[in-house]
């Protein structure tokens, strides 16, 4: 609305410095004709003036596509806006810049008072200390790059608890994205091996004289305890144990230093290969050669996961049509109600959605934005709508060469690694939906500083979307504003003990004594001072709190092709982490004796 009114004002001002302009000359030349054609003069200053009334009352030029006409406040001009507003086609009008929030888009104000912190405390054990001599862990990880990383994360912790000597997580090249790279073509193997030589061994290979290698798995979101009684006792019989489709295996909840690890290793220990790193670094200056700031926006919009989603893009018969000959590839699903879905905020946002989000949070058109999504539903004209409110709209094909790409496109965890680093970097990132890569990257940003990431509230935006034609753009930017407060990125967001862990890194986030005195030591003090306190009371908590229903553990039983940052997850969820763990009614604990 101000904006809207200061523009109104500029286009007075303009109007009537022209007029007093012409006024004023038209005075002048009056003056020194006086003498000589009073007549005339009289003639030319009617003209004049007629002019000016004329130039006073047509439309002022402007950029913004607006058909008002004077903007003088005047009871009548109240009236013709007010008329404006009744008038359907007038009311959601998306302005072309963000508006003034009279605040920094760009970065949290508080982040300086937090820092990342996932030094070991005294009280942790040094692989020298733990490691039994030919004692090895073997790890598969499963699905695409980012469900990959949390696995390989998880190995190092569960290889720790396990006084195991960790041998480079295998990749899993035969999952739905089919990428036939090895750890060392994706990750930096030595760099991951030395960095953590304190915490874990960690081999490139198993040696040549263990033996039979036993293979099982380990229970979903397994915790140290787990790990003692599932795994440990098969070292009594083997040297060597290999844990399959490592995904999601160890528990959210775990004490504080072996969380610390985890950050050591996913935020230090686990960096891109060169040749990925070096490319990463190269879209990043281009990005930044284009402007200072840019939003990334890791959109998910491919067919197969609105499909899955079962939600209602607004495509009509034809997307029902389309989407519903996808769905019935997993014959385990059964119908959703889209409606529902929607309103439990399960539906990722469409690349238009989010476009009005961003503009509502004050990004302007003139806001470059680098957009990493795979296949879009709908293609180019989907992506139109987004492009429309964002001219300036780069991915990776449009600011590298087919060339420069060659190394990487046919292998989807390199691309993904691409876009990975170009979020990272981003001022701002963004996404539509729920997956790994973007809880991984909202975990990683908070850790470097808390640097800003939009997580839409879809649960409560839907209403917003749905409503919008029977708004004006004001009241519908105001209202994203305020349900979007809480999933901005910035700090405290998220109560200890609640979420994932990746996404939310609590125990490895401190905050500075600075911060902590001026907040009056109500803080949530991850330090490893208060570990004592700490440690075992909010990691130990028991998860019910993850954000996922029942309804999900159907979905998470469901056959889906192994999505990397997927809706779907397979996560047991409303298990405790312990106890359940132990009943003898789970499949795992066949799979453990029988393997
Ligand atoms: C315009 O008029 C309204 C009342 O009709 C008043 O509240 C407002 O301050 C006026 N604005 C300007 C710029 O004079
Ligand atoms: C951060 O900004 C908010 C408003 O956006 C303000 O209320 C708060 O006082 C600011 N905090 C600091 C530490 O500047
Ligand atoms: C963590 O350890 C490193 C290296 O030992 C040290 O440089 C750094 O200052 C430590 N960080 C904190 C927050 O203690
Ligand atoms: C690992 O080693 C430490 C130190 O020797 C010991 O306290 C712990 O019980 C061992 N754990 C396992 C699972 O072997
Ligand atoms: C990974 O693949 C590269 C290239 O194919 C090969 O040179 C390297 O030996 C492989 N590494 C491992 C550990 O298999
Ligand atoms: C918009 O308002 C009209 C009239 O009040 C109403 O019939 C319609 O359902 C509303 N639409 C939405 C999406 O709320």
């Amino acid at each position: 609305m101000s904006t809207m009114k200061k523009k109104k004002n500029r286009d007075e001002l303009i109007g009537l410095q022209i007029l007093q302009g012409l006024l004023f000359r038209h005075h002048q030349r009056r003056r020194r004709l006086h003498h000589l054609l009073p007549l005339l003069s009289a003639l030319s200053g009617c003209l004049l003036f007629l002019l000016a009334i004329l130039l006073f009352l047509s439309p002022p030029t402007t950029t913004t596509p607006r058909h008002h006409h004077l903007t003088l406040n005047t009871s009548l001009n109240k009236g013709i806006k007010d008329h404006m507003y009744v008038e359907k086609e007038n009311v959601f009008r998306v302005t072309m810049n963000g508006g003034s929030l009279g605040r920094d888009l760009w970065s949290s104000n508080l982040s300086n008072f937090y820092y990342g912190c996932s030094n070991a405390s005294h009280y942790f054990l040094t692989a020298e200390m733990r490691s039994v001599p030919n004692r090895y862990l073997i790890i598969a990880t499963s699905g695409g790059l980012n469900q990959q990383r949390t696995g390989i994360v998880d190995a190092v912790v569960a290889a720790y608890i396990l006084n195991a000597t960790l041998v480079v997580p295998k990749l899993d090249q035969k999952s739905f994205w089919k990428d036939s790279s090895n750890f060392s073509e994706i990750f930096d193997i030595d760099l991951f091996i030395t960095y953590l030589s304190k915490d874990v061994k960690i081999i490139k290979e198993l040696p040549q004289n263990v033996g039979k290698v036993s293979t099982t798995r380990a229970p979903r979101k397994c915790n140290e305890k787990c790990y003692e009684t599932r795994i440990l006792p098969i070292y009594a019989k083997k040297r060597a144990v290999q844990l399959t489709k490592f995904d999601y295996r160890l528990s959210n909840r775990l004490d504080l230093d072996l969380q610390k690890l985890r950050c050591r290793v996913n935020y230090h220990a686990l960096t891109f290969a060169d040749p990925i790193f070096q490319m990463g670094r190269k879209l990043v200056q281009r990005m930044r050669m284009k402007s200072k700031h840019y939003i990334a926006l890791h959109l998910r919009f491919e067919p197969d996961m609105l499909a899955f989603s079962g939600c209602d893009y607004g495509g009509g018969e034809k997307e029902k049509k389309e989407l519903g000959a996808i769905r019935k590839r997993w014959k385990t699903l059964h119908t959703k109600n889209p409606e529902k879905e929607r309103r439990r905020g399960k539906c990722p946002l469409s690349p238009q959605e989010v476009g009005l989000m961003l503009r509502a949070l004050g990004f302007g058109n003139d806001v470059h934005i680098y957009v990493a999504s795979g296949e879009v539903y709908g293609g180019e004209e989907t992506l139109a709508h987004l492009k429309a409110l964002f001219p300036n709209f780069h991915t990776k094909e449009t600011i590298a060469s087919k060339e420069e790409l060659a190394e990487f496109s046919s292998y989807s965890s390199r691309m993904a690694a691409l876009d990975f680093i170009v979020c990272d970097e981003s001022d701002v990132f963004v996404t539509n939906n729920n997956g790994n890569m973007a809880k991984i990257l909202a975990g990683k940003r908070r850790y470097f500083g808390h640097k800003p990431t939009i997580r839409p509230n879809s649960k409560k935006l839907y209403r917003l979307f749905l409503e919008r034609d029977n708004m004006t753009w004001e009241a519908f930017a105001s209202q994203v504003r305020n349900v979007q407060i809480g999933f901005m990125g910035e700090p405290n967001e998220v109560k200890p003990g609640k979420g994932g862990f990746h996404e939310h890194p609590l125990a490895c986030i401190c905050e500075t004594s600075e911060s902590r005195a001026t907040r009056g030591g109500t803080s949530q003090d991850m330090d490893n001072k208060n570990e004592a306190d700490q440690g075992t009371e909010e990691y130990s908590g028991e998860g019910n709190d993850d954000g996922y229903s029942e309804d999900e553990l159907d979905l998470s039983e469901a056959e889906y092709p192994e999505y990397d940052n997927g809706i779907p997850e397979r996560v047991s969820a409303n298990r405790k982490d312990s106890g359940s763990l132990l009943k003898p009614d789970q499949p795992e604990l066949e799979e453990i004796v029988s393997d």
